[in-house]
């Protein structure tokens, strides 16, 4: 039977780095006769630009109607000043909020042809194999806010950081189940020497871990997680936060295998799932041509895999990206002397090749 995937390239490289994904999914769908069928729809600011909304009804309709989603990026500094409930970033939180994608997975591995790159030490970064599961749909990001009051004869702004038991539960339930079929091994991370918030989660990570004998978990505060990625990144096997603090740890995992360029994620829930690279819009190098297009890529491997159950296509794709590295093909992000400068068509023609 066919399958849906709408495709919602978004702003800045979305454009540029979806369409080398999908070029890359019709050869797959070709080869093992997956029957993929897609459909775009707009999203971010140039929706914005279009319909007066970074999220029409039409792209969450589609969205949910979807057998998976494929999404680029959103954002830009032309949309900087729009009305804050009208950002670009509004079309993703709420595409994850209406999905109810409360699981967003970023696996950071470094492949070997590539340790070189990593802004850290050869032995540091070294058999980086890392999940990072972080909460999507709750927290600050989602807590109330207030853009702008006045108190006591000045402005102030804030944001409400909040989480329930059951948000809690089933994130670090899924959590542990994924440290099942790994490494066994789950770090939960907060703030509970200073956050209300991480002491509830602290607590209820705790409760669901009793469930989970045959796993190792440990708890550990964000900033010394931050600092651990650093020291001792191989130490790590998966990784539990909430929205806040896993948007900014995995920015710095994604970054010790090379370049955030070829990290891909996949947001799961309770309807259809959602697959984008964790690198932003990129608008410095839009329309250029020169994104590197791995990262979304992978992102389409994650969607067979999780969303079709297909384990070979996704491996066939994840196998031909690392053949066309290995073989020397780099993006601007990566390019060094002595290897071979790729666009964004060049780069995913060495990979459609190698498929
Ligand atoms: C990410 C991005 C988003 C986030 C932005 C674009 C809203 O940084 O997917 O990590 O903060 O979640
Ligand atoms: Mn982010």
């Amino acid at each position: 039977m066919a399958k849906k995937i709408v495709v919602i390239p978004g702003d800045g490289i979305g454009e540029e780095i979806t369409n080398a994904a999908v070029l890359v999914l019709k050869k797959i769908s070709d080869k093992f006769q997956l029957d993929l069928t897609f459909e775009s729809h707009a999203a971010g600011g140039t929706a914005y630009d279009l319909y007066g909304t970074p999220l029409p009804e039409k792209t969450i309709l589609a969205a949910k109607a979807a057998d998976a989603v494929l999404f680029g990026a959103v954002g830009g500094a032309v949309w900087d000043n729009v009305d804050p409930a009208l950002r670009p970033e509004k079309a993703i939180l709420g595409l994850r909020k209406s999905l109810g994608l409360y699981a967003n997975l970023r696996p950071i591995k470094v492949m070997d042809c590539l340790v070189e790159y990593s802004p850290l030490k050869k032995e540091i970064v070294s058999g980086i194999d890392i999940v990072i599961v972080r909460e999507l749909i709750g927290g600050i990001y989602f807590g109330d806010k207030c853009e702008s009051e006045m108190k006591d004869g000045f402005e102030r702004a804030w944001d409400l950081e909040n989480y329930s038991v059951p948000e809690v539960e089933r994130i670090v339930k899924l959590a542990m189940e994924i440290a099942q079929k790994r490494n066994h091994k789950v770090t939960s991370v907060d703030k509970a020497n200073v956050l209300a918030t991480s002491r509830l989660w602290r607590r209820t990570a705790a409760k669901v871990a009793a469930s989970y004998p045959d796993v190792k978990t440990n708890d550990m505060y964000v900033d010394n997680c931050a600092m651990q990625l650093a020291i001792h990144p191989t130490e790590f096997d998966v990784i539990v936060t909430g929205n806040l603090f896993g948007d900014i740890l995995s920015d710095e995992a994604a970054v010790l295998g090379g370049s955030i360029g070829l990290m891909p994620s996949a947001s799961i829930g309770e309807c259809t799932s959602l697959y984008e690279p964790i690198h932003g819009s990129a608008p410095d190098i839009a329309g250029r041509g020169i994104a590197n297009p791995i990262g979304t890529i992978l992102s389409a491997a994650m969607l067979l895999r999780h969303s079709f159950s297909a384990e070979i296509a996704a491996l066939a794709i994840e196998k031909a990206v690392e053949k066309a590295l290995l073989d020397g093909y780099r993006t601007i992000d990566l390019y060094r002397d002595g290897f071979k400068k790729a666009n964004t068509e060049e780069m995913t023609q060495a990979i459609l090749d190698r498929i």
